[in-house]
């Protein structure tokens, strides 16, 4: 029987192009399909661009979920936030990894490549791409935030 492979999304500026490369073999390695959207070179991109870019790619189906890579994971998981379907999460270590799955349904991974090691990061991938979301309580905090961006509500003080 033929399984489909999932398809991730990659994406980094060029000061996290080197560590993009190696979590791409890793990605493959687990057996997914890699969805390479560059930047290609450490010549200088802006990351907007790349964290968008997942993003549209996660709106359309192309990939069901991303990888993002900048300096400090940071700007780019900002930048793919910007999507009402992405839910990015900055990841440093397996727990932050776990947890962003576990508890907040999260479908993109950023990583700072000047702030995390290669093998922290790959470990934090591989967490990422096999936890599961744990449902439950969770579910009603991670649909507040689906409602929160289709109604633009920023803020209810009562709670
Ligand atoms: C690029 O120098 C750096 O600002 C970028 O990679 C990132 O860290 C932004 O959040």
């Amino acid at each position: 029987m033929m399984t489909v492979k999932e398809t991730i999304a990659i994406a980094a500026d060029h000061a996290g192009f080197r560590l993009k490369s190696l979590l791409k073999d890793e990605i493959e390695a687990a057996g997914y399909h890699v969805l390479d959207l560059g930047t290609d070179s450490p010549e200088s991109v802006d990351y907007p661009d790349y964290g968008l870019a997942v993003a549209a790619a996660i709106e359309s189906g192309r990939a069901s979920r991303g990888v993002v890579v900048c300096g400090t994971g940071m700007g780019i998981a900002i930048a793919a936030n910007r999507s009402s379907r992405v839910r990015a999460a900055v990841c440093h270590d397996v727990t932050t990894a776990r947890l962003a799955r576990q508890h907040n349904d999260a479908n993109v991974i950023a990583l700072g490549a000047r702030i995390v090691g290669e093998e922290v990061a790959r470990e934090c991938v591989r967490t990422f791409l096999q936890t599961n979301f744990a449902g439950g309580r969770h579910e009603r905090r991670v649909a507040k935030l689906a409602e929160a961006s289709q109604s633009r509500k920023t803020a209810d003080v009562s709670v």
